[in-house]
């Protein structure tokens, strides 16, 4: 059973009318959290609600999360004040695998920017060459674009609206790069259901290993209730797909696996 941490919000910054990243004082999650991980928040209703750790200050001992409002969970949640008091499980779920990685491509869109961020910081602190491709709406939706900017030389961004960046979705710069900047490259990708596959068939038609982080309604966050499952290619032949918790055995999954 997960440990349930009580913790302050020592740091709110709005980023528009319905986004805010949020930071908390707790060490155990700071100390241990992997870019892909995420926590379960509570927010005055019965259940928690789930985010994608977007940072971590191991100094500080403290972890942030970016929340954009959809529901009255997350209203309340932005509009929350800093010394208030939460209580959270974390870090959940299966992050991003590092290992053998050489040279990094991570891709985000959404409300995927945020995790993103923590695998952009990860790369930078673990001397992993990383270029990242974010793809927003428009120029006064790119939020964190300075931050990403600071965080890694090689980024860019798209714009459905072509006011910021290469016009398009993220698949419009993807498209333009060479097999050569391409080679020994792996793709981690946060965002929309459609986007993450769009890149996913992609990267599989250049060879490239994947992964995905999905995205599952989730209550117990913790493996307990099944609310999450999602579609993953079998590994017996006599069986197309199984259920797998998208909380307990993902988020992050080989794109491969995946039943889109
Ligand atoms: C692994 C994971 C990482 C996420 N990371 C982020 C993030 O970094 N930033 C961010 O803004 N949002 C993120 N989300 C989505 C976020 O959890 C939902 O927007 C939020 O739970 C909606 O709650 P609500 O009360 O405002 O909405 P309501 O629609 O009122 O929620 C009602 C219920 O449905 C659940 N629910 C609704 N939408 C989702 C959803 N997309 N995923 C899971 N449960 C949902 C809620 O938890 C709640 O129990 C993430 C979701 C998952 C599963
Ligand atoms: S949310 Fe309960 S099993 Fe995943």
């Amino acid at each position: 059973m997960k440990e349930e941490y009580s913790i302050r919000l020592v740091k709110k910054e709005l980023l528009g009318e319905t986004c805010a990243v949020l930071t908390f004082s707790c060490p155990e999650i700071a100390l241990s959290a992997r870019p892909g991980q995420f926590v379960n928040l509570s927010c005055e209703y019965f259940l928690k609600r789930p985010f994608g750790i977007m940072a971590v200050d191991k100094e500080a001992k403290t972890f942030s999360i970016g929340v954009r409002k959809v529901g009255k969970g997350t209203d309340k949640i932005i509009k929350s004040s800093e010394g208030d008091s939460f209580t959270v499980l974390g870090p959940l779920g299966n992050g991003f695998d590092f290992d053998g990685v050489k040279k990094l491509l991570l891709v985000g869109g959404g409300t995927g920017i945020f995790p993103i961020f923590f695998a952009t910081q990860y790369a930078k602190e673990n001397g992993i060459p990383c270029e990242v491709v974010n793809g927003y709406r428009c120029k006064n939706d790119a939020f964190l674009y300075d931050r990403f900017s600071c965080a890694c030389s090689d980024f860019h961004a798209t714009t459905d609206a072509g006011d910021l960046g290469v016009k398009g979705n993220v698949m419009a710069y993807l498209e333009t790069m060479s097999d050569e900047e391409l080679a020994n490259m792996t793709v981690m990708v946060v965002g929309p259901g459609i986007m993450m596959r769009k890149v996913s068939e992609w990267a599989k038609s250049k060879g490239l290993t994947c992964y995905v982080s999905l995205e599952q309604r989730m209550a117990c966050g913790i493996g307990a209730c099944l609310v999450c499952v999602c579609k993953i290619k079998a590994e017996q032949e006599e069986k197309e797909f199984v259920h797998k918790r998208c909380c307990k055995d993902g988020p992050v999954f080989n794109a491969e696996e995946v039943i889109w």
